[in-house]
């Protein structure tokens, strides 16, 4: 997961790009550069580790007047974090920086040097920089080449070029991976990962869609297709990085499609997963997993644990962090203890994982905070590179979790054999559609925001759901007791009528989910059960239920894992939305932190 930031304009620029990287350092970095153009010339810096580095390299460069410049933060997927391969990559006369994967990377690469091209990085970004000067040789228009170019581009990316044959000019195109452009009355552009940079800089901003390409100069902004709208960027720093959204954790919700990419980016491939993260040993005399982590981070673990246990046919246990501590557990040194932890600062699941390290045991973390205490104590972490998460309930570090978790019950499936080669294409398959699922979910918002005026009361709320569905919906009685102060709790579909059904009557609200891909008859009996008893029931499911008081109907899918990822956001949006008609702060709902750092 990388950052990038562009400029246009006539401030002095190497303090304009640094200023906006370091905005985006949260997205974790391990090497940064800019390229600074003006009157045709261009200077690029280049350093490995922090900011600070470039800022050492940097000291006595300085700009004034019109210019125009492109910066990066890299997080590592094709080489090694070296300053070679930091960007911006150059070619003759242009610079790139690049956000994403070029899947065919390696296919142009070759077609290139077989023409006499050299390349000085182990980078899939390189490639688009002398693609993109042989294109030049064939098309006049520098617009026209570069068009060319990312046409022949496969994967994700969001990616700013500037060349010195268009002196005041940065080329842009955006596919799968967040690009922001911003404008201002100083005839000033900018261009950001995310809206951090441009707080209190650009005053008006358009969020790219995928597929757009096009060029800026401090005159003109041109996009094909003609899809860029510009909205007013607030200059306060709250409102501003809401983004239009009443909540974080609206927005998070909203952004889980474009977080969801960076996940997947150099780790899902085009027939396997890899994690640049393991060393080739790592796995070596494990033979059982144990999770161990609290909350929202619990329930991605139970989740995974049937994925485990399916596919990689490993035996894995699921402890809450805080039992954990005090149980004295049994711990065998074939075990990978892993951690799973949004801030990496939680105690419980620290203490745990120091109690697991004591033992001799190898440990994981699955964190989206580098440097944590988590991470730093952990002997191997996986990011999960979520972004900054603001709302106290968790969402997106939830999604993205639990696709680490997926891939990483896959990663394990193939080391140990389990899977044949036609079953991990399937899941692999599945996991490339995740994004644009998180995406269409959205289409519910509406009638979520309807149906939450009848879910204000009641006695309670039970979530039920079996198999992977019922660590689900845990998930979904959490997310709604912790901002709407209901009373919610989520249980197996199947276990109702051993005590809780005890409860059923109109005022018990049932929210069901019912996918069609596992065990949807098992679990339409459950319910059954509950309306026979007069339960209020909402189901969620692709296959109209005629029992059900209400209903969200969700697409139809083939892999379950694409329903999980479909009902989890409609059960984000349904607690929001009811959270706001009771008119609570759903950002920070009382008694609870972002971050538990006591026992
Ligand atoms: C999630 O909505 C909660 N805020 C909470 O359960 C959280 O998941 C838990 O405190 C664990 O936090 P962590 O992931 O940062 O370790």
């Amino acid at each position: 997961m990388c950052g990038i930031v562009g400029f246009i304009g006539q401030r002095e620029i190497k303090r304009q790009l640094i200023e906006g990287l370091r905005e985006l350092e949260y997205r974790g970095y391990d090497s940064a550069g800019i390229a600074v153009m003006q009157d045709a010339h261009i200077q690029s810096f280049k350093a490995v580790g922090k900011l600070s580095n470039l800022d050492e390299k940097t000291k006595n460069f300085e700009t004034s007047g019109l210019g125009v410049g492109i910066g990066h933060t890299r997080w590592a997927t094709h080489g090694k974090p070296t300053e070679l391969n930091a960007h911006p990559h150059m070619g003759e006369y242009s610079y790139v920086v690049h956000n994403g994967i070029i899947e065919n990377y390696r296919e142009i690469k070759t077609a290139l040097e077989k023409v006499g091209v050299n390349f000085l990085s182990q980078t899939d970004t390189e490639v688009i920089v002398h693609l993109f000067e042989k294109e030049v040789e064939r098309y006049k228009n520098l617009f026209d080449a570069f068009k060319a170019t990312i046409d022949q581009l496969d994967g994700a990316y969001a990616v700013l070029l500037v060349s010195q044959k268009a002196p005041d000019t940065i080329f842009f195109a955006r596919k799968g991976s967040p690009m922001i452009i911003g404008k201002n009355r100083n005839q000033e552009v900018f261009f950001a990962s995310s809206d951090a940079p441009l707080i209190g800089e650009a005053e008006e901003v358009a969020y790219m869609e995928d597929g757009t390409i096009g060029y800026a100069t401090p005159d003109t902004i041109y996009a094909e297709p003609d899809s860029l709208v510009f909205v007013p960027l607030a200059g306060d720093k709250l409102t501003a990085q809401k983004g239009g959204y009443r909540f974080f954790m609206e927005k998070e919700i909203y952004e889980q499609y474009d977080v969801m990419n960076d996940t997947m980016i150099g780790r899902v491939l085009d027939d396997d997963v890899a994690f640049e993260e393991l060393n080739e040993a790592f796995l070596d005399g494990i033979s059982r997993i144990k999770f161990c982590a609290c909350g929202t981070s619990y329930h991605a673990a139970l989740a995974s644990s049937y994925l485990f246990e399916r596919q990689a046919k490993i035996p894995v246990e699921v402890e809450i962090a805080s039992e954990f501590r005090y149980k004295e557990p049994l711990l065998t040194d074939d075990t990978l203890f892993v951690v799973i932890s949004q801030s990496g600062e939680t105690a419980d699941t620290l203490e745990a994982l120091k109690m697991a390290k004591n033992a001799g045991l190898r440990t994981l973390a699955i964190c989206n905070v580098d440097n944590s205490s988590i991470v730093r104590l952990a002997d191997a972490t996986i990011l999960t590179r979520a972004g900054i998460e603001k709302g106290v309930a968790s969402t997106k570090a939830f999604a993205t979790q639990v696709m680490v978790l997926w891939m990483l019950a896959l990663y394990f499936a193939k080391k140990r054999g389990t899977l044949n080669a036609t079953a991990i294409q399937k899941e692999v398959e599945a996991m490339s559609r995740v994004p644009s699922v998180l995406k269409k979910a959205l289409d519910v918002h509406e009638k979520c925001k309807r149906l939450s005026k009848r879910y204000l009361h009641g006695h309670g709320f039970f979530f039920i759901g079996r198999d992977i569905f019922y660590p689900l919906a845990l998930e979904g009685a959490l997310k709604l007791k912790e901002i709407s102060y209901l009373h919610a709790e989520g249980y197996p579909a199947g276990e109702m009528k051993h005590g809780p059904i005890a409860l059923a009557d109109a005022e018990l609200f049932t929210i069901a989910l019912m996918p069609k891909t596992l065990l949807y008859d098992k679990t339409k009996s459950n319910v059954e059960e509950l309306s026979a008893r007069d339960s209020t029931i909402l189901a969620i499911s692709p296959e109209f239920f005629d029992l059900a008081d209400d209903f969200i109907l969700t697409h139809p899918h083939e892999h379950m894992m694409l329903e999980f990822f479909e009902m989890m956001v409609v059960e984000q949006l349904l607690a929001m939305e009811v959270a706001i008609r009771l008119g609570n702060d759903v950002d920070m709902p009382r008694n609870l932190a972002k971050s538990v750092t006591v026992e």
